[in-house]
């Protein structure tokens, strides 16, 4: 059902400018700017004016002579120019949080037209740890995920797993040098091979630093990669076997980090999978005349257009595939076999370049002729001083302890078994961890995807700021006065406003609908993030105004309980959404004082 204000509203003013014979396409509403003034404001008239040779004034006039036999409204002016602005009756909001209150999805409607979108947001390693600059595409495409969802789409998240192209001949080399017994290499065997990983996933991961700095240095070691990786990526038993070690290794070690960040992928395919599909995308651009050949590469060129873009390289000169040829392959095989009418790839803003180069060729190959493909860049994660996040010595931070760190940072602060009753030191942890899985996703997902942000250990899991924990301490404590109500025998009701506090909540749920729509429009989760802490604070300013066990009037508990309980399960919902668990019950930390 959609009982999101704008959109209630908004059918009324098309009646209305229907019956006045006037293009309804203008018959749009916003919230206020001025709210003190009025709670909607329509700007339709101005738009109007030219079309209809009337002054605005005077078309708004006469539509706001029509809705004025509408008891929805409290209050209709003319103002300015030709604005219209209105305010609603009580009783119509009333009515309409009985109607959320009573809707499962709190009034916000599902798309009309679901589609098959494909997220992109993975892209780790194999063989290489997870680094700090997986954590904003795995948060990001997880709320993207989750909101697209939510609105009806049918979402298919890829994790994209880059296990393809040289590392994998450079660490398959590094093996062979230490280990020439093992029974990989041999080039005339073809079956047999050991079944379990003759190795950890910290062992490769160290096997490829080693064996990155040696290709860096010596030419020879580089041309051998070189050699392996051709015959590896050309089906040679062995190496594909030892591959397919590095890859379940390096998978499992990725899986437990995203389960600890609560981020799911439906697909854990990767390059690997699309390498077959290069070929088919080669032939293609040969048959439309697109492949050149530049320097012993193979290129399609791209239009110039307003900037110049260069050509993307399909082949490189030595015979391997590029990065480039991996995706347009891969963009191919979403649409042909997942019917992807939708891809959305989450990346670090300095690979636009690439997805533009990608996205071009393939539309010029015509292997996604209705395929919409977008690319989200987001800012980087940075230190205090606002460059790149580092460890301490300057090397690139790890994720695995960077969750770590956070988790260390906000147990600091949590009470300890034996200073509060009633809870074991395990849930203390557990509840701890959910609290700092909180705190970190929503300093990522409270600022615009574009922008960077400092990620600070002091700062994100204070009860008084904008932060996740804020949100879930809110939450418990909504969960805890419902508690005390329904203890004290009161039981939820229609909704009533007796004040200008609950009017004001009211006026805030009733937009959930549209607010979690344009976030899923915009894919900017920091709309839900500025949202959900809004919402939070006005329960708080209700609440101080609006005693529920005190209320001294049975209706009046009923409806306020109402309000608290349509409160909190919005809250729950838009946490959901940016991908964070709610715990039933808080303890709070000392990081900060509660705002409440
Ligand atoms: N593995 C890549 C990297 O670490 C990211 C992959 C992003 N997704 C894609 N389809 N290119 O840079």
């Amino acid at each position: 059902m959609n009982l999101s204000i704008e959109s209630v509203i908004n059918a009324k003013l098309k009646t209305a400018f229907e019956k006045l014979g006037l293009d309804s396409k203008f018959a749009v509403v916003k919230m206020s700017d001025r709210p003190d003034l009025s709670d909607l404001q329509c700007n339709g008239a101005l738009a109007l004016a030219k079309s209809e040779r009337k002054n605005p004034r005077e078309i708004a006039g006469l539509i706001a002579g029509e809705l004025e036999q509408d008891k929805s409204f409290a209050k209709i002016s003319v103002d300015g120019p030709g604005f219209i602005n209105l305010s609603l009756a009580d009783e119509f909001l009333g009515e309409l949080m009985d109607g959320i209150g009573a809707d499962d999805r709190l009034g916000c409607a599902k798309t009309n037209k679901p589609q098959n979108i494909v997220i992109d947001s993975g892209g780790p390693n194999v063989a290489k740890s997870m680094h700090i600059g997986h954590l904003r595409p795995a948060v990001i495409g997880e709320a993207i995920r989750r909101l697209e969802k939510f609105i009806g789409h049918n979402v298919i998240s890829d994790v994209h797993f880059g296990d393809w192209g040289t590392p994998m001949g450079m660490i398959i080399s590094e093996v062979m040098d230490l280990h020439p017994d093992w029974p990989y290499f041999d080039d005339n065997k073809k079956d047999g091979f050991p079944a379990t990983a003759p190795y950890t996933v910290a062992e490769v991961t160290e096997l490829y630093k080693k064996a990155s700095a040696r290709c860096k240095e010596d030419e020879k070691a580089r041309e051998k990669a070189r050699i392996i990786t051709a015959k590896f990526q050309d089906g040679h038993p062995g190496y594909r076997a030892l591959w397919q070690h590095l890859r379940d290794v390096s998978v499992d070690a990725v899986k437990k980090i995203y389960d600890e960040l609560d981020v799911n992928f439906d697909l854990w395919l990767g390059e690997s999978d699309a390498h077959q599909t290069c070929y088919e995308i080669m032939d293609i651009a040969k048959a439309k005349g697109l492949l050149e050949k530049d320097d012993g590469a193979e290129i399609i060129r791209l239009e110039e257009g307003a900037k110049p873009k260069p050509p993307v390289i399909l082949e490189k000169s030595d015979g391997g595939f590029t990065y480039a040829a991996t995706d347009i392959a891969t963009i191919k095989m979403r649409v042909d076999d997942l019917k992807a009418e939708e891809i959305i790839y989450v990346t670090d803003l300095r690979q636009s370049l690439h997805f533009e180069q990608v996205f071009e060729a393939s539309k010029m190959l015509g292997i996604c002729p209705d395929t919409k493909l977008v690319h989200i860049g987001f800012g980087t994660v940075n230190g205090k001083d606002g460059k790149p996040f580092k460890t301490r010595d300057g090397g690139v931070m790890n994720l695995e302890d960077l969750i770590k760190m956070s988790k260390e940072a906000v147990r600091k602060t949590m009470p300890k078994a034996e200073d509060v009753t009633g809870y074991t030191q395990a849930e203390i942890d557990k509840m701890s961890d959910e609290i700092t899985i909180a705190a970190i996703k929503f300093q990522d997902l409270k600022n615009n995807i574009a922008s960077g942000y400092i990620f600070s250990l002091e700062d994100f899991a204070r009860f008084d700021g904008k932060t996740g924990p804020y949100i879930q301490y809110a939450i418990a404590r909504i969960n805890s006065i419902i508690r005390k109500a329904q203890e004290a025998g009161i039981k939820t009701g229609k909704v009533k406003l007796s004040n200008a506090e609950e009017r004001a909540l009211a006026l805030k749920i009733a937009q959930f609908g549209n607010v979690v729509e344009r976030a899923a429009i915009e894919k900017e989760p920091s709309i839900i993030s500025e949202f959900v802490y809004n919402l939070a604070q006005s329960f708080s300013s209700f609440y101080n105004a609006s005693p529920i066990v005190n209320a001294n009037d049975n209706e009046l508990a009923s409806s306020r309980l109402q309000l608290a309980r349509i409160t909190r399960d919005m809250l729950k919902q838009l946490l959901y959404l940016l991908g964070i668990n709610a715990p039933e019950v808080m303890l709070k930390s000392t990081a900060g004082e509660s705002g409440e």
